[in-house]
């Protein structure tokens, strides 16, 4: 049975693939398995009369990348989890397309990822696999496993700690259940969404202390092993995809992160909600002196359109030293392929906007490793 909507078993990689995947040589890709000893099935297993090439599936590619950050041929960036907020007040700029495909990027570079739906829409979810208001019957209708149900959220993790600090001596339980593994035991972890995220909104109203800080407290204390079933080290990346709109949640989101990543759309004519961030950034740091997430904005949908780039290019001079070196093209691939439930990535490894995701990605590790630990402050603009 399956545990997602997509058809992973239809998924499969021959060797040449599964090294893009993984971004290393084909006889690089051969050593592993040699060192590993990991089993990979052959095509002529299931029909002898194939030849015995080997058919990589995605839990044995994220199976090797994780093999090989344990055997260090992958940087470690730091001990605490790097927190990353995608995040900006705009519609349809590619916020969870970005979360999605970053998680997926890092998770092939071996890196413990954590992905955060912080939106009532689930698009976050449902590029991961899932359906949030699917019933156990309609799952085994569709051939699917209880694993394809989304049983909690964020809000399901969120209100029970509030309600451990509210003094009347609720516990936490333990809330492990809520966390999906869509591809395997090694693979990007994902907390989904439904329409009960609402909840949380609810909650931040009756919160006690600082409500833009539960998230950070919440953190800090998962660290400390306070939170039965979460464990924030357990992760290298922890990604947030926030919601379009003003809400506790995102702004408790970048209060809790390291870098904060602002998609903009390259075929619209003004970048809408940016200032706003900013402010928005500055004020949590002004208000919280141990908030300093860096901005980073990532032109998406971009075009060769030049008087339309060019125009937007200078409205974001002002923004420059918080501009990612690389762009994502406009591309109809991401809307037609996120209909199988599964990221580009994953779908075409190596189609261009997947190399240009990949490139980001190596900026934003980067970036990390400059960042991390000194607390770069966001520019003031
Ligand atoms: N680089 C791109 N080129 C073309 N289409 C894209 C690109 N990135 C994302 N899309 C498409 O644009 C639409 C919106 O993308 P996405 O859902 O990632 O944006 P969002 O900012 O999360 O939206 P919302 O504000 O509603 O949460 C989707 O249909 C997606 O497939
Ligand atoms: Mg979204």
């Amino acid at each position: 049975m399956r545990s997602t909507f997509a058809l992973q078993e239809d998924v499969i990689y021959r060797l040449k693939a599964a090294a893009a995947l993984l971004n290393i040589s084909e006889n690089t890709l051969r050593n592993h398995l040699r060192d590993s000893g990991m089993e990979i099935q052959r095509a002529n297993k299931k029909n002898p009369a194939s030849p015995a090439v080997r058919l990589f599936n995605i839990a044995d590619v994220f199976k090797l990348a994780r093999w090989r950050r344990e055997q260090d041929l992958v940087k470690k960036v730091s001990a605490e989890p790097v927190v990353i907020a995608v995040d900006l007040i705009k519609g349809g700029v590619g916020k969870s397309t970005t979360a999605g495909e970053l998680g997926i990027q890092l998770g092939l570079l071996g890196y413990r990822v954590l992905m955060i739906d912080l939106d009532v829409q689930s698009n976050l979810t449902q590029l991961m696999g899932y359906e949030s208001d699917l019933t156990i019957d309609e799952a085994a209708e569709h051939g699917l496993s209880d694993d394809a149900i989304v049983t909690g959220t964020f809000a399901t993790i969120c209100t029970q700690f509030m309600d451990s600090k509210n003094g009347r001596g609720n516990k936490m339980g333990n809330v492990a259940g809520v966390i999906k593994r869509p591809f395997g035991a090694h693979g990007p972890a994902l907390i989904p969404s439904d329409t009960f995220l609402g909840d949380l909104e609810q909650a931040f109203t009756y919160a006690k202390g600082n409500r833009e800080l539960v998230f950070r407290t919440l953190f800090k204390e998962s660290a400390a092993g306070d939170v039965p079933g979460f464990n924030v080290n357990e992760y290298d990346f922890i990604i947030f995809d926030c919601p379009p709109s003003i809400s506790f949640s995102s702004t408790n989101a970048i209060a809790a992160a390291d870098v904060v990543i602002a998609p903009i759309r390259m075929d619209s004519f003004a970048v809408k909600g940016l200032s706003r961030l900013v402010s928005e950034i500055n004020g949590l740091g002004e208000r919280s002196p141990e908030v300093r997430p860096q901005l980073l904005i990532l032109p998406t949908h971009y075009s060769t359109n030049i008087t339309r780039v060019s125009r937007m290019q200078q409205q974001l001079q002002a923004y420059k030293g918080n501009l990612s070196p690389t762009v994502i093209s406009a591309s109809e691939l991401f809307p037609k392929t996120q209909e199988n439930y599964l990221p580009l990535t994953l779908q075409m490894p190596t189609a261009g906007p997947v190399g240009e995701y990949r490139l980001f990605t190596e900026f934003l590790l980067s970036m990390c490793a400059k960042t991390k630990g000194k607390q770069a402050r966001t520019a003031e603009v």
